[in-house]
């Protein structure tokens, strides 16, 4: 890697030189060699037997490539071709878990993965290593290289809103196979919302008959107003499964997040007794507007079976070992109306709104727990008191982070200074001047402010970095309507994101990074991605 590292270098100071490999994440160990393997449509990909859904993926990605669909052939099934991919277990112990080695030579190219999880993220360099889109020629050359690597962090994830705005199950695939392009493992999906229930639950069918419509929303450019459109549109069950399936096969978890107590509006005008119908002007609906919302959960049985009976389908649907349960901006003001949660409060001997709530995340942890299940919630669940088996997503101030490390509980840092991907990439001036559709929820958050990130900052000792479980990039919607916008924002920024959460810092070098990058902009372009292209940096 140091002899790349110091080519790049030599580059940006003006000498013609050799381009760093177009890889991102940059894996852990790159030692180029002589000579080059020579790819064409008629290379097969030989296979052991256990990664027999890792050679598929890669066959239709090459199918892609070349047109013509590559054979697959199992390992020991005697077959001559012309050259051979090979993918096969690794047993070097040097290798963590999900890691890879790939060695290109003019005979062979072999890619050796720790588990299944590695020879795919092999196949994504190899990837990356090819031309972008359809080969022009019959063939190409692929540089002779031996790359040895593994990811940093277990949790590399991405969050996509689809309460404020909703996108189709073909948009949510081409996202998450982006996020395996770049070796993202985990999709959180945010499915619940005040402006929109987006699961379909057998039990409660009125979720999605009134939860998952809303009579207008703020259209681009008017924050405040509304455009008078009735809007909606939800998973079925078949649906989700479908894309858990295809998130599976690329090695990525989905999370599913259903809000509580707050963030849940749009639940509660569908089933109206679930909430603090005891307050004075009690009138929840499906919301129009973005922002915080009071209408919170009552804090009653019928709510606590309500959502055990949601959360059973979820984890039915989800085989996620965490269940995001929200948290987030829950209001206080219809608990401390509310005569039925006061009356909570007094039973349980809760002292304050905020232990509410915990007593609220406690039992709903419990119940996850006996479904073999870890409760996720974002970092006001601690407010109240941190139950100790959960696990905290950090978005607001570190100290959050800091004191959930200190109590001894797992988190994943999802901060909104570095990760909040709804943020406007490029000063809010320039971009409006572009045209009011973008217009973004507001703050500054260039390529580089995400490449810099350290999501293990937190962590004062070795102990408490093992409880840093990874990190997240948040796609909020409000201001976010079509995947075509949902790509402007999270482009290129997520292959920033993808080297914070992948590779160790010492290796980490934003020039590299950048020139990097332009090779896998060019699986962009190839891809039809929409996304800002950042201006070349200039030579000292
Ligand atoms: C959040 O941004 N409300 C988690």
């Amino acid at each position: 890697m140091k002899t790349l590292m110091t080519l790049t270098l030599t580059g940006l100071l003006g000498t013609a030189v050799a381009a760093p490999l177009p890889l991102i994440p940059l894996p852990l160990k790159v030692d180029p060699g002589e000579g080059a393997f020579q790819f064409s449509a008629e290379t097969v990909i030989r296979y052991e037997a256990d990664y027999v859904s890792e050679a598929k993926l890669l066959a239709e990605d090459l199918t892609k490539l070349t047109g013509t669909r590559p054979k697959l052939v199992v390992a020991g099934l005697k077959f001559s071709a012309p050259s051979e991919i090979y993918l096969g277990s690794s047993h070097n112990d040097e290798l963590s878990a999900s890691g890879y080695e790939l060695k290109v030579r003019p005979d062979d190219l072999v890619i050796r993965g720790k588990d299944a999880a590695g020879v795919y993220y092999g196949t994504r360099t190899l990837l990356q290593l090819l031309p972008a889109g359809k080969l022009a020629g019959i063939s190409a050359r692929i540089p002779a290289v031996t790359i040895s690597d593994g990811p940093r962090f277990g949790w590399r994830g991405m969050m996509l809103d689809v309460g404020r705005h909703f996108q189709t199950v073909a948009d949510v695939k081409r996202l998450i196979d982006w996020m395996a392009f770049h070796k993202l493992n985990v999709f959180h999906w945010h499915l619940t919302e005040d402006q929109g229930w987006r699961i379909e639950i057998k039990k409660y069918p009125k979720l999605t008959e009134v939860g998952s419509f809303r009579a207008a929303s703020p259209p681009y450019g008017n924050r405040k107003g509304q455009d008078g459109v009735r809007y909606g549109g939800f998973y079925t069950q078949a649906e989700i499964k479908d894309v858990v399936a295809f998130a599976a096969e690329r090695h990525i978890t989905i999370v599913p997040e259903i809000e509580m107590p707050g963030h849940a509006a749009a639940a509660i005008a569908a089933y109206p007794e679930l909430g603090n119908s005891d307050v004075a002007g009690y009138a929840p609906q499906v919301m129009t507007s973005w922002g915080v919302h009071p209408y919170t959960f009552a804090p009653k049985e019928e709510t606590f079976h309500f959502l055990e009976d949601v959360l059973g389908e979820v984890c039915e649907l989800f085989p996620s070992q965490f269940i995001h349960i929200g948290g987030d901006e829950a209001p206080k003001t219809q608990w401390k109306q509310s005569p039925g949660a006061q009356e909570v409060m007094q039973r349980e001997g809760l002292k304050s709104e905020e232990e509410l709530q915990s007593y609220f995340v406690r039992r709903i942890g419990k119940f996850l727990a006996s479904k073999n299940r870890r409760l996720i919630g974002w970092d006001e669940i601690q407010e109240g008191g941190l139950p100790q088996t959960a696990t905290m997503m950090v978005w607001r101030d570190v100290k959050w982070g800091k004191h959930a490390l200190a109590l001894g509980n797992d988190i994943v840092m999802a901060t909104n200074s570095h990760l909040y991907f709804d943020h406007y990439q490029y000063p809010a001036a320039q971009e409006l001047a572009k045209g009011k559709e973008y217009e973004a929820i507001g703050g500054l958050l260039p390529l580089e402010k995400v490449y810099a990130y350290d999501p293990a900052f937190v962590a004062e000792n070795p102990a408490q970095a093992k409880q840093v479980l990874g990190t997240q990039a948040q796609l909020w919607t409000e201001y976010i309507q079509d995947m075509k916008k949902v790509e402007y924002m999270a482009f290129p920024r997520i292959a920033a994101f993808a080297e914070v959460a992948w590779t160790p810092p010492d290796l980490k070098n934003y020039e590299n990074f950048r020139l990097r990058l332009e090779g896998v902009m060019e699986h962009y372009d190839a891809g039809k991605v929409n996304y800002p292209k950042p201006v070349p940096l200039t030579k000292p």
